[in-house]
């Protein structure tokens, strides 16, 4: 066979993210058999780790779904909303509109309430929705990947919780880039991903499982098999997937896990992270009619999202700005097509964003940065 002429992209996107060369090598660990004792070496570390990352001790138990992020949110919706329920799903963006979809195509009753694009949750107005709707069930994002904003977790969960909703919270773009402290969360079952601020490839959907979530699940019905929180729990318990795993991330995962959690040091990791969200508001109030999309307060630790000056339009983004930094040897984000467009057509600035998730480190940030701006001032 030929040797392929793929190009070797520093990724910059939202997920799948860059993977370290060590990570990488991992995968050459030996294989294993998913019901042998060797399994139990991968995995029992993987679900302690990620209970560490997590911060979560025991309240919550770790499931591996096959697939990917929204597998482990339909996970969610199959086995905690019942089909006498009305589920209330919380948008601040086009990921949460996907959590709500998700819901509509399983046959569940669903609303969706949305905020504008760039905002977080009102909780005002979420607590009218609330009092009118009486849900049984709420789902919502922690971090929407498609506006750079993050939600306050805690707040939005004690407030679902006043009006006796149990709430689902969808986690992908955050876990592993910052603090969840998912035991003080309020949330029922939370879910995220390998692909991104885990810095792994895509290949499982990561679901923690609170006691009240596993009850639940223990009543409704029409699950499906790779949907049953149940049927998961089950296998989980003995460190094992429900069905066969990609044993390669696997290895993968373990290595990177304990990486994390005994090299980098989890602190340390969330820390990277939050400086790495510093540098971009700061490399944007210097640049002449730029400035961050999110208010302070509310911008992610692992999407930056940055509004261009009027006249830039997203096809720039696109065509000039993201293919003039695949010859700097970089796949740079030109934001989230949907969004930009529905942003110009109502009128307003496009965005890009800035994935600095994972393994990315301040001085890769720094470089791509700089590449960038020369990029951007060529418009
Ligand atoms: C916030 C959020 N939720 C859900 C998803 C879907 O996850 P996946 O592609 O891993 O299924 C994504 C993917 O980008 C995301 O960013």
């Amino acid at each position: 066979m030929s040797k392929p002429n793929f190009a070797p992209l520093k990724l910059f996107i939202t997920g799948p993210t860059y993977i370290r060369r060590d990570v990488k090598e991992a995968a050459l660990l030996p294989e294993f058999g998913h019901r042998d004792a060797e399994n139990d070496l991968r995995f029992g570390p993987i679900r302690e780790n990620l209970r560490k990352i997590a911060g979560c001790g025991d309240d919550y138990e770790p499931i591996l779904c096959l697939g990917s992020g929204s597998s482990a949110m339909e996970t969610s919706i199959r086995s905690l909303v019942a089909e006498d329920e009305t589920l209330l799903n919380v948008s601040v963006g086009s990921f949460g509109d996907m959590y709500y979809n998700i819901a509509v195509s399983n046959g569940k009753k669903a609303e969706n309430l949305k905020f504008d694009y760039g905002m977080p949750i009102d909780l005002n107005v979420l607590e009218d929705k609330l009092k009118a709707l009486r849900p049984q069930v709420v789902s919502f994002t922690h971090n929407e990947t498609s506006t750079g904003v993050i939600n306050d977790m805690k707040a939005v969960c004690s407030l679902i919780r006043q009006y006796g909703a149990m709430p689902l919270v969808d986690g992908v773009s955050i876990f592993g880039g910052a603090t969840i402290a998912l035991s003080d969360s309020g949330a029922a079952m939370y879910s995220t991903a390998t692909q991104k601020s885990l810095a792994l490839p895509a290949g499982f959907g990561i679901g923690f499982v609170s006691g009240e979530a596993e009850e639940k699940a223990g009543r409704v019905t029409n699950k499906g098999h790779h949907h049953d929180i149940t049927k998961h729990l089950e296998r989980a318990r003995k460190n094992q997937t429900l069905t066969t795993p990609n044993t390669t991330l696997a290895n993968m995962m373990w290595y990177q896990l304990d990486r994390i959690v005994n090299e980098e040091g989890i602190e340390n990791r969330f820390a990277r992270h939050i400086e790495m969200r510093g540098m971009v508001e700061k490399w944007a109030a210097g640049l002449d009619g730029f400035e961050m999309f999110v208010a302070e307060g509310f911008r992610s630790p692992t999407v930056s999202t940055v509004v261009c000056p009027q006249g830039v339009t997203s096809v720039q983004l696109k065509e000039t700005v993201k293919e003039g930094m695949r010859d700097e040897g970089y796949l740079m984000d030109p934001g989230y097509m949907k969004l930009n467009h529905l942003l110009e057509e109502a009128g307003r600035r496009p965005i890009f964003r800035v994935g600095h998730m994972g393994d990315i480190m301040p001085d890769m940030l720094a470089a791509y940065l700089d590449a960038l701006e020369k990029e951007l001032m060529k418009l």
